[in-house]
């Protein structure tokens, strides 16, 4: 499968929906405190409602969904999922229904990124944990009864994860690119958040297209090392079957494991006064779930290893600000 070269890449249609490029910015204070240069990619300044790393992938996923004729997306994840809430402002947008099927118990009173769910009318189906384990039965059912009802379904992976939505990070490697030239700098690595994979395999696929030199680091935020190692082989695999894209190679995915402390989006009080402490220091806040975990996992490992990043890194912020708000009570026990 040959690799596409730059001035040959056919992106697929694509919806303008994310404010991008995002800014990128060096962080002085942070930078001189751990040592080696550190900049910030703010994509959590992607939108309001659809901020966040979700609606690069959803350009293209929604895209897809209009072009097949749908009317509602559908799409899955826990109770307080960023894709989720994205996808349920995507559709908004677009004036198109969505269906959201939500890992947990509704509970009494809606808070982060549920309430805004809501507030964008979005339908919810709640399931149970062994429910979302066999997830494929309760999308197949939730389309049939969409379509019974007259509408035309379009079922998005969790966290928009496949290859359609990893264009979306191919696509912010473009974006980096062109930052280094005008900033007259390359970066050395690339350090960004991992909970489904997609994010990770868009970076990696985009770098062999645009001749990034950076190296690809993705933080675990729950599984391992080997889970998400398969995933991305299998979303590169997917790439090369539906794109003609280069697959991807287990020697370029780099996942920085041991930092998915006490489970996924549970948060220990160290965790969340490292998040404090970053946002004194710089003005830049991080997510519970997501970057605060990416962000922690960076900064110990260059403790114990300076040079691990090398000199120049870039740090990917993906959203997930509404996160805070569903942990306010945690927070301010920190405080
Ligand atoms: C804020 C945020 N950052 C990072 C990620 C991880 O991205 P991906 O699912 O592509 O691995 C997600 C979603 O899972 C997210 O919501």
């Amino acid at each position: 499968v040959p690799t596409l070269f730059p001035h040959r890449i056919q992106f697929p249609h694509r919806l303008d929906l994310s404010h991008s490029p995002t800014p990128v910015k060096r962080l002085h204070r942070l930078s001189e405190k751990l040592g080696v240069e550190v900049w910030i990619k703010r994509d959590d300044f992607t939108g309001v409602l659809t901020t966040g790393n979700k609606v690069r992938k959803l350009e293209f996923l929604a895209a897809e969904a209009k072009r097949a004729g749908a009317d509602t997306l559908i799409t899955c994840g826990g109770i307080q999922s960023n894709h989720a809430r994205a996808t349920a402002s995507v559709a908004a947008g677009l004036g198109m229904k969505s269906h959201l099927i939500l890992r947990g118990d509704s509970p009494q009173t809606a808070e982060g990124n549920l309430l805004l769910d809501r507030i964008l009318g979005a339908d919810i189906t709640f399931v149970t944990h062994e429910e979302y384990q066999q997830r494929e039965a309760v999308f197949a059912r939730i389309e049939d009864q969409i379509q019974r009802d007259g509408h035309t379904p379009f079922s998005i992976p969790e966290g928009g994860s496949n290859a359609t939505g990893a264009w979306g990070y191919i696509r912010a490697v473009e974006e980096i690119r062109t930052q280094e030239k005008t900033l007259g700098l390359t970066f050395d690595s690339i350090v960004h958040a991992v909970g489904s994979g997609g994010t990770s395999a868009g970076f990696i696929a985009g770098k062999k297209m645009f001749g990034l030199g950076a190296h690809i680091y993705g933080v675990n935020v729950c599984d391992d090392k080997d889970f998400f190692t398969k995933k991305i082989i299998s979303i590169g695999q997917e790439l090369s079957r539906e794109y003609r894209l280069a697959e991807i190679a287990e020697e370029e995915i780099n996942i920085v494991d041991g930092f998915v402390g006490q489970g996924y989006a549970k948060s220990t009080p160290e965790e969340l006064r490292q998040i404090v402490e970053l946002a004194r220091l710089e003005g830049v806040l991080l997510d519970p779930v997501y970057t605060g975990k990416a962000f922690i996992g960076m900064c110990q490992t260059l403790t114990q290893d300076k040079g691990f990043f090398g000199n120049r890194i870039l740090f990917i912020h993906t959203g997930g600000l509404f996160g805070v708000f569903s942990k306010s009570e945690e927070f301010s026990q920190v405080l």
